[in-house]
């Protein structure tokens, strides 16, 4: 009979290792295949794939799994020499830019390719499921001064849009996101909202007395060159017993290890072309998840000790993290309601805190 082995991080990290080297080689080789590769690991990272469903559920079992299979796959390109090698310096963009405006060029052109049902439906839907089921009220929107800081494209500041605040702004520190954003409010005649460009470091100077009831930031302050001084430009312009909705990533387990990892691979890689294989490959343009993390400039990754440090600093009324939704994809759900082995995958998942000031 053979034994089961006992799911290990140090295990799935050494296959990773093994695995992650040979990609690196064929990104010199075969390119195309690197990025296939990386995506095909990439999806069984998460508990869910809402494209290509799992047929096995068992998550450390199918990703020890995946990881044989495609170390297999990647060697095979070394065992002989009739495999074509592609170059990719076409697709290198020269353009000079700073940190935010790097960060922006990365996303702007995945979410100028959002379809539009996902822009304005899909997204709302996200929004509200994950909400409304953490005990968030509609109340603390319905009429009030509200900061989407960082939107982006503006999926989610649309979706606050729906509650009918008094005001509404979206601030991105990249003209570029900008862009989208701006288009996609023509396009779905959403009144009642301004996008600015402004860094999230330069919040409070900008805004002065202003300060906002509610404000939002999806993903944004581990992505700025200084996580601490951002998050505290956002409670500077949240009021008295106003409310900040953030969401960070979180840190640990085979999932935030590779995710740093798989980066180095995609320095030798431009996006551009990374993005052409995957729509060859029949990705929905909206699946953005892996690209971004392939290659944003800065991506820091913070355990729940450690953010929870930095808000008991700020004697807070309250704040809470946010563990219960609906969206399969969800890191933080997934570690929680798979106690055994959420850990080794996904560490302590992402971080979504309720703050009352
Ligand atoms: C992961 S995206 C999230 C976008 C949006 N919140 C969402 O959930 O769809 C991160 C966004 O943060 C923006 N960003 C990064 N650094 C920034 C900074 N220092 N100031 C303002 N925005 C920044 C990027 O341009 C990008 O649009």
């Amino acid at each position: 009979m053979i034994k089961k082995k006992k799911p290990e991080l140090k295990l799935l990290i050494s296959k990773y290792n093994k695995f992650h080297s040979l990609i690196i080689k064929l990104t010199n080789t075969n390119p195309f295949a690197a990025v296939y590769l990386m995506h095909e690991f990439s999806r069984n990272l998460y508990p869910a794939d809402p494209y290509l469903p799992f047929k096995n559920n068992n998550h450390y079992q199918r990703i020890d799994l995946e990881l044989t299979q495609l170390t297999s796959m990647a060697a095979k390109f070394f065992s002989r020499e009739s495999y074509g090698r592609y170059k990719t310096n076409k697709f290198i963009n020269s353009r000079k830019l700073s940190i935010e405006e790097t960060t922006g060029s990365v996303y702007a052109p995945l979410w100028s390719s959002f379809n539009l049902n996902y822009a304005s439906k899909v997204s709302k839907k996200i929004f509200f499921d994950r909400f409304l089921n953490n005990g968030f009220s509609k109340k603390d929107i319905i009429n009030k001064s509200v900061a989407d800081i960082g939107c982006g494209s503006g999926r989610y500041t649309f979706a606050l849009n729906v509650l009918k605040p008094k005001e509404l702004i979206g601030i991105d520190g990249s003209i570029d996101c900008i862009k989208v954003a701006n288009a996609f409010k023509k396009k779905f005649k959403e009144k009642n909202i301004k996008f600015k460009k402004l860094s999230n470091l330069r919040l409070a100077s900008f805004f002065k007395k202003k300060k906002f009831d509610f404000v939002l930031s999806n993903g944004v302050i581990h992505h700025t060159s200084d996580f601490k001084k951002s998050f505290d430009q956002i409670v500077k312009i949240t009021k008295k017993n106003g409310k900040i909705l953030i969401y960070i990533y979180g840190a640990g387990g085979i999932f935030w290890y590779a995710r740093k990892k798989m980066r180095e691979v995609f320095k030798k890689i431009p996006q551009e072309f990374t993005m052409k294989v995957l729509s060859m490959l029949g990705m929905p343009s909206e699946r953005f998840v892996f690209v971004d993390n392939w290659y944003v400039p800065l991506e820091k990754h913070t355990t729940t000790e450690e953010f929870e440090k930095i808000l008991r600093k700020y004697n807070f009324k309250s704040f809470k993290r946010l563990l219960k939704s609906k969206i399969k994809t969800d890191l933080d759900v997934a570690a929680n309601d798979n106690k055994k082995i959420g850990k080794i995958i996904w560490g302590n998942g992402e971080l979504r805190y309720l703050i009352t000031k």
